[in-house]
């Protein structure tokens, strides 16, 4: 099992766009694949048409008093299943600061899933906190999306500060380029010239495509409704390179 994180600071730079694509992207190839919506906003489980609810609030689940099992929907999709989100989950925080190893309570309740999933992706909240730091600790890979502006790169450099004032390792952390527009001289010279300090940069740019805003409209992966989009293939592009640094990660 794999554990596939996207990740940022900030909000709206496609961390839900691209776990949603991404996972959509593995479970055609036949790995059995889990999303996991840690977002109370619950964008990813709107995106699979499935309700953002978890019966009884996340306080328990959280804290492993629950069986996670009971809460895994199928979706329409064969071999993708979901983990709904919960409004509850903005007090996530607490319920684990209550557990007995706060950081590692996400990794914790994972572990069951060994044998179960191929590849489980945790799209996350926009925030840094107890459950960012979970996040990394349970993920084998960190992706941040990072727009092509200055404000963004900075936003990358507080995670890589982040993770090294946490005596975390950095490898698991994979920037790539979303929402990118080359009409932009900004854009353009960030993506084709990126500063030295994003490692583990990857190789494949999301484009800026109105087809991934459509697909709140059609509450389907980008891939399902416009397959020769230039995202669509762009995701594809993605996850080769995810899947080529994963094998070099083992
Ligand atoms: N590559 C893209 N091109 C155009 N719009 C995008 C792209 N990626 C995301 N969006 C749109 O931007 C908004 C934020 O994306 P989302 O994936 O929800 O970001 P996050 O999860 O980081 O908050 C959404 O409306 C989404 O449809
Ligand atoms: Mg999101």
């Amino acid at each position: 099992m794999k554990v596939i994180a996207t990740y940022n600071i900030k909000g709206g730079v496609g961390k839900t766009a691209t776990a949603v694509n991404l996972a959509w992207l593995a479970a055609r190839e036949g790995a059995p694949t889990l999303v996991w919506d840690l977002d109370p906003q619950g964008a990813a489980s709107y995106y699979y048409r499935i309700k953002p609810k978890i019966k009884g609030g996340g306080k328990r689940l959280v804290q492993g008093k629950r069986d996670l099992d009971g809460f895994i929907r199928g979706t329409d999709y064969e071999l993708l299943d979901l983990l709904p989100a919960d409004f509850s989950y903005r007090n996530m925080d607490l319920y684990l600061e209550q557990t007995k190893k706060p950081i590692h309570q996400l990794h914790k309740l994972l572990r069951p899933f060994r044998s179960e999933y191929y590849y489980v992706f945790l799209d996350c909240p926009p925030s840094i906190s107890l459950v960012s730091e979970n996040i990394f600790d349970a993920a084998d890979v960190v992706l941040v999306p990072t727009i092509p502006t200055t404000l963004s790169l900075r936003t990358y450099q507080q995670i890589k500060k982040f993770f090294k004032l946490q005596e975390l390792d950095t490898v698991k952390v994979m920037p790539f380029f979303s929402m990118v527009d080359r009409r932009k001289q900004l854009h353009r010279s960030i993506v084709d010239t990126p500063p030295d300090y994003m490692e583990n940069l990857l190789t494949t740019p999301i484009p800026y495509d109105s087809n991934v805003e459509r697909m709140g409209t059609h509450r389907t992966p980008v891939a399902d409704f416009a397959p020769n989009s230039r995202s669509a293939r762009s995701y594809e592009g993605l996850w080769e390179d995810i899947k080529q640094q994963l094998s070099r990660l083992k």
